[in-house]
């Protein structure tokens, strides 16, 4: 099972479903593995106009062969997240660990080891490649990087563009000679260079029109059975989580809010937030009634970050933040942060 973790300790006294749970209080099988274990993280931005708390308290955790579908609203803090664990930016504070291995203070030959073992996929795949070189010549690069010699990495580019679905001349072609969807399926082959054991897809099929994201979704399905990879999947949408992800965490103003099973919450959401999404009610025009918050707004006072849209808010909610409590039988591990439910 993957799953948003929780402190074992507090996990075995979980009695009841009105019991507190922190961030952490999500069940695991102590006999497995976590590939990631992000825990207790934090994450501002001072700008000239706002102090912005992107990620608040999170914590989630992803075991071998497993997938987790972070889902949220644009601005709620999930990209922020993604570049944590991957080194790119520093927490403020808490722990990220990939196979054990601190990410957080990591130097810079550290990173190159933790690459191997974790890689990621952008929206835009024309954008995550140079413009002046080829497809294969860039997947070599990459490899490079992290110290794979040019020569084995050269030998593997026909079979991992194979592997996704692409004829091997198409190492000889630049990102601008590709479809927007070709172009991601040699990303994806970039990514499966160094067999990594977790891949990050931070709004992979975004920009892809319906018929190739349902393609890749299968890519990215196949790819992770037959390898055996961990997944954590970005994205705004909870049909296309439930299409990729065995757990779901749905982010709002930089907190985890609902999580779970996929299957359990997608269709049964219980937070309003995740009600909301699910009936795709989001706007979609620029009517100050329905404006989104940003994620500074949903920052200024103490309580819940969705208080300002929720239909069910009172004085409390406006007050005070509530935490994820179990919610349901004990072996749903479904967690909400609402003081309604
Ligand atoms: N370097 C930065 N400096 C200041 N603010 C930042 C920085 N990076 C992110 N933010 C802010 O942090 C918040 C979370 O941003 P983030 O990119 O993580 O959101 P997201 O959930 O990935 O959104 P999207 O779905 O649009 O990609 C936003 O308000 C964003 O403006
Ligand atoms: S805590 Fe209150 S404001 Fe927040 S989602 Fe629940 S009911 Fe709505
Ligand atoms: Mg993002």
């Amino acid at each position: 099972m993957s799953a948003v973790k929780s402190e074992r300790a507090t996990a075995s006294k979980r009695t009841s479903t009105s019991e507190q749970a922190s961030a952490f209080e999500y069940a695991q099988e102590p006999e497995q593995t976590p590939v990631l274990e992000v825990r207790d993280v934090t994450k501002t931005f001072d700008t000239p106009d706002a102090h912005i708390v992107a990620c608040n308290h999170v914590s989630l955790s992803i075991n071998q062969g497993q997938s987790l579908a972070l889902v949220g609203e644009s601005g709620s803090g999930k990209s922020t997240l993604a570049r944590m664990i991957t080194g790119l930016l520093a927490p403020d504070s808490g722990s990220i660990k990939i196979l054990d291995q601190q990410v957080v203070g990591a130097k810079r030959a550290q990173l190159r080891e933790i690459y191997r073992h974790v890689q990621m996929v952008f929206q835009n795949p024309v954008e995550s490649f140079n413009p002046r070189r080829t497809l294969g010549a860039s997947i070599i690069d990459a490899a490079a990087n992290v110290g794979v010699s040019k020569a084995e990495a050269r030998s593997r580019v026909p079979e991992l563009l194979s592997e996704v679905g692409l004829p091997a001349e198409y190492a000889l072609r630049y990102p601008s000679q590709v479809s927007g969807g070709e172009c991601q399926r040699a990303a994806i082959a970039r990514a499966m260079m160094f067999d990594p054991e977790l891949i990050i897809c931070d709004e992979a099929t975004s920009a892809l029109d319906v018929l190739v994201q349902a393609q890749i979704i299968d890519l990215i399905n196949d790819l992770r059975k037959r390898r055996g990879m961990s997944l954590l999947f970005i994205c705004h949408d909870l049909a296309v989580a439930r299409a990729v992800s065995d757990d779901v965490a749905v982010m709002l103003g930089g907190r985890i809010v609902e999580c779970g099973k996929s299957l359990q919450i997608i269709g049964h959401a219980s937070h309003p937030y995740t009600q909301l999404m699910e009936a795709s009610v989001f706007p979609t025009t620029p009517d100050a009634d329905w404006k989104i918050p940003t994620i500074a707004e949903q920052n200024q006072n103490s309580g819940c970050p969705f208080y300002s849209r929720c239909a069910e808010g009172d004085v409390r909610c406006a007050r005070e933040c509530p935490a994820l409590k179990q919610i349901g039988q004990q072996d749903e591990h479904h967690f909400v942060a609402c003081w309604k439910r």
